[in-house]
């Protein structure tokens, strides 16, 4: 094919651009600072994300996407013109044919999000905008031959939502999507901090407590953080130590709901897959899936074994390479 081919995970945390026979080009927080007034774009990605919550009046840092899903078009649109731009930036077939973008989107995105993800496309310099569930996507980018009649379950748990797919011959046979992920643990423990300490901490710190030393299964070995807030007794800063098995306690509800979603989709899975699925195991993708003990913890509540990809945050994109060869597998709109 004479055009070129991008593949764009449109995560609600990162962004992952895959152009055909170069691999993944770009890898970027998905954050965008524009000009308040008029919304002129300043910033894309790593850059943007420094000034989230520190810009000064005439600045906005947004993420443009919330739980799965493009919440502020104007600036997904922006961000997406941008990552097409620098993909075919200074080619001569770029500037002559529109390339053709493969996103995608959660399992069950609702038709108005569908739209809106390919007019953001469209505007923002695609030729053509092709749609493909992200759990089929992960598939293939763990390299599981999607054609086979066999059925495996993969799990995405990402920043914004956690999808869950049984696959069988190419296709999805039963998706779940819930909006619980992530961001939604950084959240609990913002919230059992407040509680317990009455002490504020940020997003920010929220995530390097969960990174380091958070779990969803008692760790082996205690770990302790000092986390900075403000105190909401005193008004001003305070620093405190948090252990792991505070995190854990934080993390239970959160953890429990991703635990729920997985069992209540295995409780609909067809018989005959079943089978296949106690075989192969749950495979985990998703920067979220990184979380110490979840594979334990699935062990425990749902008696599955479970793994977590190789590079569980590049899955996506590499799938999308894979998707281009197969056309069958994209959702044509
Ligand atoms: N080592 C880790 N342990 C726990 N969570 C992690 C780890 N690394 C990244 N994350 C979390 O993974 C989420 C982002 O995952 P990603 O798959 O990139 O999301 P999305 O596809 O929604 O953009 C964030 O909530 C981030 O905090
Ligand atoms: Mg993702």
């Amino acid at each position: 094919m004479l055009g070129q081919e991008i593949g764009i995970d449109l995560g609600t945390s990162t962004v992952l651009v895959y152009m055909k026979n170069k691999g993944i080009i770009n890898r970027e927080p998905a954050v965008v600072a524009v000009e308040s007034t008029g919304g002129k774009l300043i910033a894309v990605g790593g850059e943007a994300q420094k000034m989230l919550g520190r810009t000064p009046e005439n600045i906005t840092a947004v993420k443009p996407l919330k739980e799965g899903v493009i919440c502020d078009y104007s600036t997904a649109e922006k961000m997406l013109r941008h990552y097409i731009n620098k993909a075919v930036g200074g080619s001569l077939i770029g500037a002559f044919i529109k390339p053709k973008i493969i996103v995608s989107v959660p399992s069950n995105i609702t038709e108005v999000e569908e739209r809106a993800v390919i007019d953001a496309g469209l505007q923002a310099g695609a030729g053509r905008v092709m749609l493909i569930e992200e759990p089929l996507a992960a598939a293939l980018g763990v390299g599981i031959n999607v054609d086979e009649a066999k059925g495996n379950v993969i799990v995405d748990i990402g920043g914004g939502t956690c999808d869950i797919a049984i696959i069988s011959l190419g296709s999805t046979v039963l998706s779940g999507s819930i909006k619980v992920a992530g961001d939604s643990f950084d959240d609990a423990i913002i919230r059992y901090i407040r509680k317990k300490y009455n002490v504020l901490i940020g997003e920010r710190t929220a995530e390097q407590l969960k990174i380091k030393i958070g779990c969803v299964y008692k760790r082996d070995k205690l770990l302790a953080m000092e986390a900075r807030g403000r105190s909401l007794v005193t008004g001003l800063p305070k620093t405190i130590q948090v252990s792991s098995d505070e995190i854990l306690e934080a993390l239970k509800e959160p953890a429990g709901t991703v635990v729920d979603a997985i069992r209540t989709l295995l409780e609909k899975t067809p018989p005959e897959l079943i089978g296949d699925i106690c075989r192969n195991g749950i495979i985990l993708t998703g920067g979220c899936s990184q979380i110490y003990g979840m594979t334990s913890l699935i062990r425990r509540e749902l008696d599955m074994k479970s793994v977590v990809a190789d590079s569980p945050e590049t899955c996506v994109a590499v799938g999308l390479g894979k998707a281009m060869e197969h056309p069958e597998l994209l959702k044509r709109k």
